[in-house]
């Protein structure tokens, strides 16, 4: 939520920094803005995109080797110019661009308003900035001094830049509880400041995640990093595992699209070196390492929100099948809040792609805080999640730029298998050949979701069809239930489309009342156990006239005269179907949007990365 870029070297830092916050605009893209320091500190900000701020640049004064960047999500005050950030103090002297929220800014801006002060904004982070001058003025402290102090007094999240009129050459960032990463330019003095790797991975792959409670000073083209208490910290610099062709859309019209293509590599890359097929072996660090914890293992609690969520729910049906284990999946924003009973020998399973979402990261904290293992499932290297997790794996499905998840999905369900079936050869719950089996159909899965991506052009013609409906419902059994709910999530972000996933039984206790002609029910009816029970369900849509559209395995007719679309996947595995059952929702819910004119890489209020509760 938000995206911040800062740079200070010898280059024009204003286009480098547009240039990041169209990598990060992911995060937000109510408003953007950028302030330059030049002598004099200019800001300009724009409610829309950062296209509008970049326009809205034309013919203004944008020299400067120092600079910084915002584009937001709003969270206190609504999206328009005087709440895009930069944020600058009273006397103008310094900015701040700011992502998280001040939760008791209210308190703080009070104290302020009764000593004169006055604010531009609604937003929390002018609060910041008017106490960071406050206390240089009032308690006469140096920048980094009254920036230590006024950060001392915030409750909340923060990653924050500050620049200083009357500091040239110097730069302040500081995080607690949102992402921040310097980049170590290739000159001597020059660094990069982003929410994430992204707008850096072009200029460097030197990078240091900035820990929570520390504040990055960049000042005579060197970098100290200190905690809040002033005590200096050795960096860690790491190198950057990401490319600039992973970050681009390669020919395709959106990102979305281009990452559902990436998924039979991107599913080959998350399972690749971790299974052998032959032995029946699973290589994976965590399951060295935790060998004995996964082995007694009571009961694993997965946690995630939306999608990741949904992979938790696929994974639940995974555990107890193979592995029988005993597993609960909860919402993260449910499970911090609720008091939530932890044995010693549970095992905790934080799932996420961007590895920041506020809910999960606390959600993890106090699992741990009560003793408990946690493990992190996460795609984005080096970031909070898998650095607070004991243990865990990435999913290795390189970066997700589409604000719906689609490959990260997959590779989650991929990583959370693998995890099954190593828990299901130490339990000796699954015998060794049909370890080895599941394994092989494994490996056979990217060759089968290819196969799942020719069924574009059908999908497409199924979409045209359905593309005005204002009501869509999903239903699955079993393995393929999460599979519903995650169709449903897909359509209705991207589309606006309200949508329902429900396992197909349920229909019955409630759903059925909406089904009439104009409803269009995809039902998930690849063949297992359950089959003959979707027909029934699907009999009961067709007698109220619903429009069904059948995910069937490939070759059943069984569905021919009853179903008025059938969509036909390669066989597998049921244990592995939701992965390939996934592709042609996602292709649906893309089709649908895109000819409703939808933004599909940056729908409408949502973000990729939600790093506030
Ligand atoms: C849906 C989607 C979101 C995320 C959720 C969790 O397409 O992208 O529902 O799945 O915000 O995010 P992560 O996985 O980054 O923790």
């Amino acid at each position: 939520m938000c995206g911040i870029v800062g740079y200070i070297g010898n280059k024009q830092a204003c286009e480098i920094i547009l240039k990041g916050l169209k990598r990060l605009e992911y995060r937000g893209y109510d408003s953007a803005g950028v302030a330059l320091l030049n002598g004099d500190l200019r800001v300009y900000k724009k409610q829309g995109k950062v296209l509008d701020l970049e326009e809205s640049l034309e013919g203004k004064n944008i020299e400067g080797t120092i600079g910084m960047g915002h584009t937001r999500w709003a969270t206190h005050g609504e999206p328009n110019d005087k709440n895009a950030h930069p944020h600058q103090s009273p006397t103008g002297d310094l900015s701040v661009i700011h992502n998280g929220i001040i939760e008791n800014y209210a308190t703080l801006k009070e104290g302020l308003l009764q000593r004169g002060h006055t604010f531009k904004s609604d937003t929390d982070t002018e609060v910041l900035i008017h106490l960071i001058e406050d206390i240089m003025k009032n308690a006469n402290l140096s920048l980094q001094d009254a920036v230590r102090a006024a950060l001392g007094q915030v409750v909340g999240a923060y990653a924050i830049v500050i620049l200083s009129k009357n500091h040239p050459e110097h730069v302040i960032a500081a995080r607690k509880g949102s992402p921040l990463v310097v980049g170590i330019g290739k000159e001597r003095g020059e660094f990069f400041l982003a929410s994430d790797a992204t707008p850096i991975v072009e200029y460097t792959n030197q990078v240091i995640y900035i820990k929570d409670g520390e504040i990055a000073i960049i000042e005579n083209k060197e970098l100290t990093i200190k905690t809040i208490d002033n005590v200096i910290q050795t960096p860690y610099i790491q190198e950057l595992e990401m490319n600039l062709e992973q970050l681009e859309k390669g020919g395709y019209p959106h990102f979305m699209l281009k990452e559902i293509y990436e998924q039979p590599k991107s599913i080959f890359d998350s399972f690749r070196g971790r299974i052998d097929a032959k032995s029946g072996n699973i290589n994976m660090r965590s399951v060295r390492d935790y060998q004995e914890k996964l082995s007694k293992v009571n009961r694993l609690i997965l946690i995630g929100c939306g999608t990741s969520w949904h992979a938790g729910l696929v994974a639940e049906y995974l555990f107890e099948d193979l592995a029988r284990v005993p597993v609960e999946v909860e919402y993260a924003s449910e499970f911090r809040y609720r008091n939530p009973v932890i044995y010693p020998d549970d095992l905790i399973v934080s799932i996420s792609q961007s590895g920041e979402t506020a809910d999960t990261l606390a959600a993890m904290e106090l699992a741990k805080q009560k003793g408990a293992t946690v493990f992190g499932v996460c795609n984005v290297v080096g970031s909070s999640i898998p650095r607070l997790s004991h243990g865990g794996a990435y999913t290795h499905a390189g970066p997700e730029i589409g604000v719906a998840s689609t490959k990260a999905f997959t590779a989650q369900v991929t990583v959370l298998t693998l995890y099954a079936l190593a828990m299901a050869k130490q339990r000796e719950t699954l015998s060794s050949s049909r370890i080895k089996q599941l394994m092989k159909e494994m490996e056979a899965i990217p060759g089968k979701v290819e196969q799942a991506l020719k069924l574009n052009d059908k999908i497409y013609k199924i979409a045209e069809l359905y593309k005005d409906a204002k009501n869509f419902l999903y239903l699955g059994r079993g393995y393929n239930f999460p599979v519903a709910l995650e169709g449903a999530l897909k359509l209705k972000e991207i589309s606006y489309i309200h949508a329902e996933g429900y396992p197909a039984a349920e229909m019955k206790h409630g759903p059925i009342a909406l089904i009439d002609e104009e409803m269009p029910v995809v039902v998930i009816a690849t063949n297992n156990e359950h089959y003959e029970k979707l027909v029934s369900n699907i009999q009961e849509v067709k007698a109220r006239k619903g429009k069904v559209i059948a995910i069937v395995t490939e070759g059943n007719t069984g569905l021919n005269e009853l179903a008025d679309h059938i969509i036909e996947v390669p066989e597998t595995e049921n244990c592995l179907s939701p992965i390939l059952n996934t592709i042609p929702l996602q292709l649906l819910s893309y089709h649908i949007a895109v000819m409703r004119e939808c933004n599909v890489d940056q729908p409408r209020n949502l973000a990729k990365s939600v790093t506030v509760e």
